[in-house]
């Protein structure tokens, strides 16, 4: 009997190794991992840039508190920022990212009320559990943090009405993930994003899955040409090494001053070491030119595919979702490629969301949509 708990609805078998976008388990059989480990190993599994960096800042120091200085912590949000205006602030996962930022909202404009969006997903901690626009993650954990209202996605109406002086902010996922792998819409994006302003009410980004180079951008809304005012990351960030970040404008700094909120292993060494050979692989000139084009790959192979069971294929850069057909289910489905060798999620009720390695290459790609294609045109 195991002695763990039962929160997770695990495989029977176990992954113990990967190089690359392939994992092996513990029977010795290979997959080829359309995951990476839910949208985290972003440069691939055993990167030797990563682990070379990783091995070097194990022999020098791997963990310092918040007390002193971190000239590590600086380079990372440098290379995250950019030329742009923003703070960072380092922590370690998605939730708390989204934590900081609903907590950054409330103190810098002294107001409450937070609107995010049906079908969201944010985070498992209170904060982020009540900014989750899904009554099922929330069922039996109330009464949840108040003050936040849930909006259909991609609609203006109700918007328009719910944004009021007591607004703090409007939290977003650009590319809805765990939802559905749903894309927003361009202009109800850049409408909303005009309408905050206007109303001095903050815009949050949730980058978790999104962020990271994942959609073919280091972050999506740079395709959605909106200028959040707060920016969360966590994923992809640290390519397995746990680690999250949230950018906040540096005009909302004064309300993160010093014993304002915190977190022992924020921004830890090792951490920042795996986050500063990420973006150092991101950086590098053709990385994002390169998901890009395979992006455009594994779109074009998908679309070939003549099936039934598909009724639409959305997303962006390596961010695919299949919308399959109700009468079928997306769990046999699940089951059936990795009968076949290969690992894929689920989205929402009835999505096949692939989150290939952005390292993956052109043949793995062609070889992933062989497989999809053969379960997805076998007749039942
Ligand atoms: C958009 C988004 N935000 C937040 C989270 C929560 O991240 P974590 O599991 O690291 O707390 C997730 C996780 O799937 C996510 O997809």
């Amino acid at each position: 009997m195991s002695k763990l708990f039962n929160n997770y609805g695990r495989q029977a078998f176990e992954i113990i190794s990967g190089q690359g976008s392939v994992v092996k388990d513990d029977q010795g059989r290979e997959f080829l991992d359309f995951t990476s480990g839910i949208g985290v190993m972003n440069v691939g599994y055993g990167h030797p840039q990563l682990v070379a960096a990783l091995q070097q800042q194990n022999e020098i120091l791997w963990h310092m508190p918040n007390l002193y200085q971190s000239q590590l912590q600086e380079t990372v949000a440098e290379k995250l920022i950019g030329k742009q205006d923003y703070l960072a602030f380092f922590c370690n996962s998605g939730a708390e990212a989204n934590e900081a930022a609903i907590k950054l909202a409330r103190k810098a404009t002294g107001r409450s009320k937070i609107i995010t969006f049906i079908d969201s997903f944010h985070g498992r901690t209170y904060g982020a559990l009540s900014a989750t626009g899904q009554a099922s993650i929330q069922e039996g954990f109330g009464p949840i943090v108040p003050d936040f209202i849930y909006l259909p996605y991609n609609q203006m109406g109700e918007l328009e009405k719910v944004l009021d002086d007591n607004t703090a902010a409007v939290m977003l996922e650009v590319i809805q993930g765990e939802g559905g792998v749903l894309p927003a819409d361009e202009a109800w994006l850049q409408q909303l994003a005009v309408l905050c302003q206007k109303n001095n009410s903050l815009l949050i980004v949730d980058e978790v899955q999104t962020g990271m180079g994942r959609t073919g951008s280091l972050f999506a809304f740079e395709q959605f040409h909106i200028e959040p005012d707060i920016i969360t990351l966590a994923k992809g960030l640290g390519n397995g090494i746990p680690v999250g970040a949230m950018l906040g404008k540096s005009k909302l700094g004064a309300a993160f001053g010093p014993g304002s909120h915190g977190s022992t292993f924020g921004g830890n060494k090792l951490a920042m070491a795996a986050a500063n050979a990420v973006l150092d692989i991101m950086q590098e000139k053709n990385f994002l030119t390169a998901v890009q084009q395979k992006s455009a790959l594994l779109f074009n192979e998908l679309q070939k595919i003549e099936s039934d069971k598909i009724v639409e294929i959305r997303g962006k850069g390596l961010m695919v979702g299949l919308v399959i057909a109700d009468e079928f289910s997306v769990k046999e489905i699940i089951q059936e490629l990795q009968e076949q060798g290969l690992l894929t999620l689920r989205a929402g009720q009835n999505v096949l969301r692939l989150l290939p390695s952005l390292t993956v290459t052109e043949a793995e790609i062609k070889q992933a949509t062989g497989l999809i294609q053969n379960v997805l045109t076998k007749s039942n």
